[in-house]
């Protein structure tokens, strides 16, 4: 099988998207990032770019027209974009399709059916067809969610900087991989430098797996704080019916709470162990002392 050498990047001026612009730059790809015309974000500097306009098949085709492989860092408003983007990415002749997933098991039964994901599966599915018409190949790579960002912006449930101060989802106990920003970048290039092992596939990779509960006293030691007890509460259970509840009246500000279920919620599959491809990608999983480095980075320069 031929390598993979030229990528368009959709989305690179994203949180995650700058990730994986920096991870396929430093593996050695040709990186084009393509940007919505009316595009305001900052892209990483140097950076080779082309425009497109989203609602046109004809436009985003041209933006593929060299790339061997489509990577999508979409943002969650832009998600609905990508069925085009991926019939513009076959008209160009494009090999390989990445959408953007990173994150939950979205093809997990339970979670595929959470509303939050409808955008993602819909898109994995219509990559799944498209693939097995043998017009086009797709990698899905799962992250479960971000160990460092998680953190940074207390999303974990583990917040040092509003806090210190935890909450635990479905008591802290359910095992989960967590996958840092640098290490999804990694992923994406590993898989694309593995055209063969990861076509048509989901590629799983983890950081750390570890509970809730576990990652919390990791920052406790790394830090030396002590999260207030009593800790709150979170049942992802009944947060996914509030949330349906919501929905049900047109108000989608129960999307959170479908995410948490998404990735805390026992047999909702974020718990990757025994299926990563780490090795392939190049990701090393962290032991205590790694774990422990990263948490002391994150935060240091935040008063004590
Ligand atoms: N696992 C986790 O913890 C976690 C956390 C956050 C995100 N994620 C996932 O990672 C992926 C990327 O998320 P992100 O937070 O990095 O996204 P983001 O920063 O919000 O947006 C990424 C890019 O999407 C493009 N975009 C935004 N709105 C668009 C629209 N309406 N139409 C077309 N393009 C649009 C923009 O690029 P241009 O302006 O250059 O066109 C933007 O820079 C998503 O799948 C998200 O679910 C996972």
């Amino acid at each position: 099988m031929a390598a993979i050498k030229n990528v368009a990047l959709i989305g690179g001026s994203g949180t995650v998207g700058k990730a994986i612009y920096s991870a396929l730059i430093a593996a050695s790809f040709n990186v084009t990032i393509v940007t919505r015309a009316d595009s305001i974000l900052n892209l990483p500097r140097g950076a080779k770019t082309t425009s497109a306009d989203y609602g046109s098949l004809e436009s985003l085709a041209s933006a593929f027209k060299d790339a061997d492989a489509v990577v999508s860092a979409m943002g969650a408003p832009g998600l609905a974009a990508q069925p085009k983007c991926i019939d513009a990415a076959i008209a160009a002749g494009v090999r390989r399709f990445v959408p953007s997933e990173y994150g939950c098991n979205t093809l997990n039964e339970k979670a595929g059916k959470l509303p939050v994901f409808k955008n993602k599966v819909l898109t994995s599915s219509l990559l799944r067809e498209k693939a097995e018409q043998g017009e086009i190949e797709y990698t899905l790579i799962m992250t479960g969610p971000f160990l460092d960002l998680a953190l940074l912006r207390g999303y974990s449930g583990i917040d040092v900087r509003g806090g210190p101060r935890a909450t635990l989802f479905d008591n802290g106990t359910t095992r989960i991989s967590w996958t840092t920003l640098s290490d999804t970048g990694k992923a994406v290039a590993g898989a694309l430098l593995h055209p063969e092992e990861t076509a048509n596939k989901q590629v799983f990779v983890h950081t750390a797996n570890m509970s809730q509960r576990q990652l919390m006293v990791a920052v406790e030691e790394a830090l030396g704080i002590s999260f207030p007890q009593p800790y709150g509460q979170l049942s992802t259970e009944k947060g996914e019916a509030e949330a349906y509840e919501k929905l049900k009246k047109g108000d989608f500000s129960g999307m959170l709470d479908f995410l948490k279920r998404g990735i805390f919620g026992e047999g909702y599959g974020t718990d990757f162990s025994g299926k990563v491809s780490n090795e392939l990608v190049g990701i090393q999983e962290l032991d205590e002392a790694g774990l422990r480095k990263l948490i002391v980075d994150l935060f240091e320069g935040d008063d004590a």
